[in-house]
């Protein structure tokens, strides 16, 4: 079996050491005659898989006490419409910073409710930079302000924390959490689906400051009431117990590995093979995203056709370097190099690219 290297944005590359001791123990987890998949998550050895996977990941992100930390289901759209429902009043202002296609959808989801005040968008510049800090027209009584820490799809990414004041910071981390450290405590709330950078599709994790669970929010049901899971430990109900096992697996690697600092460093350097590959050749491909702002994790490219993109697309897949076509909102291509992808990976993928510009450019 050849296992090829996947850029796909998510559902993602996972670690194959991740994807060995699942297989092992699909059948029978430690020595208990069931697969984990099939246990109580009220049982012992469900609650110890996934009380580990939460200790990990507050060790991995170096989670402050005074935050809580959740693993819904029901993925980062989700996450996106109960942010207003858990820390907004009815129709109160909410600030969004919207780099790119996801801070959209999470406008979408919480209009019913609030008053959305977009104070920053980079939509006018083809989401092409981050406009600046000090252009931002941010509310003085919003109950947060929003933004997408790396936008999948535009390839924007904020490489540092914005200053906003008193009012709590509300991040989308979905496709860059984990990739390099993070000072949690410069935001009210974290969120992000699981399916890039932390394991399975089916899980989201929301990282919260505890105090901020105090607000009266809006009129919800208690399956959407972020207090109410993390007073019971975020099985209020069945928690997707797979996805959670899947999601400590991967953790566990990465802690293993060398943590977030060792993951940044990775990170950096395939970055950086690719945007070098890009920039070197002679406008052959394209990336129009601001230096300073590109993103590690996501980068959309483009080929001077879409003949060549076609092409490009079958044969890097056929050459074993899978789901290089971009996304539809914006055409071309696109590489994503999560932590799981090995730097080996960037290098084969520049090795295709220059072969590539060889004998068609
Ligand atoms: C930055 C970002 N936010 C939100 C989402 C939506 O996530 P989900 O499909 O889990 O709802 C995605 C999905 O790719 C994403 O990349």
């Amino acid at each position: 079996m050849t296992r090829a290297y996947n850029f796909s944005a998510g559902p993602a590359t996972l670690p194959e050491p991740v994807l060995r001791q699942a297989q092992a123990e699909m059948l029978d987890w430690n020595g208990v005659g069931a697969s984990i998949v099939e246990l109580s998550h009220r049982g012992a050895e469900f609650m110890g898989v996934a009380a580990q996977a939460e200790a990990d990941l507050r060790t991995l992100l170096s989670v402050p006490d005074d935050y809580a930390v959740l693993f819904l289901a029901g993925g980062a759209t989700t996450q996106q419409a109960l942010l207003a429902l858990n820390f907004a009043a009815p129709g109160q202002t909410v600030d969004y910073v919207v780099t790119g296609h996801w801070g959209k959808t999470a406008i979408r989801q919480v209009r019913p409710y609030v008053d959305v005040h977009v104070a920053a968008d980079g939509e006018p510049g083809g989401f092409r930079d981050i406009p600046p800090r000090q252009d931002w027209s941010l509310s003085a009584d919003a109950a947060y302000v929003h933004i997408t820490a790396n936008e999948t799809i535009h390839g924007v990414e904020f490489r540092d924390t914005p200053d906003v004041g008193t009012v709590p910071l509300f991040a989308d981390f979905s496709s860059s959490i984990a990739s390099a450290p993070l000072d949690v405590s410069r935001y009210g709330l974290i969120y992000a689906g699981a399916q890039k950078n932390l394991g399975p599709v089916g899980v989201s994790v929301v990282i919260v400051r505890r105090e901020l669970l105090e607000r009266a929010g809006q009129p919800r049901a208690d399956i959407f009431n972020y207090a109410s899971h993390a007073a019971r430990d975020s099985m209020l109900n069945t928690p997707p117990t797979w996805n959670w096992y899947l999601l400590g697996l991967t953790v566990k690697w990465m802690l293993e590995q060398g943590g977030v600092e060792e993951f940044a460093r990775r990170n950096a350097a395939k970055a950086a093979l690719v945007y070098d590959a890009i920039d070197g050749s002679g406008g052959f491909y394209r990336n129009e995203v601001a230096v300073p702002v590109r993103s590690r994790m996501n980068i959309p490219f483009f080929l001077p056709d879409e003949t060549l993109t076609t092409r490009f697309v079958a044969e890097s897949k056929a050459a074993g370097l899978l789901a290089l076509k971009g996304h539809k909102a914006v055409g071309g291509l696109r590489a994503s190099l999560y932590n799981a992808m090995p730097v080996a990976g960037a290098q084969a993928l520049v090795g295709f690219m220059r072969d590539f510009q060889q004998r068609h450019g």
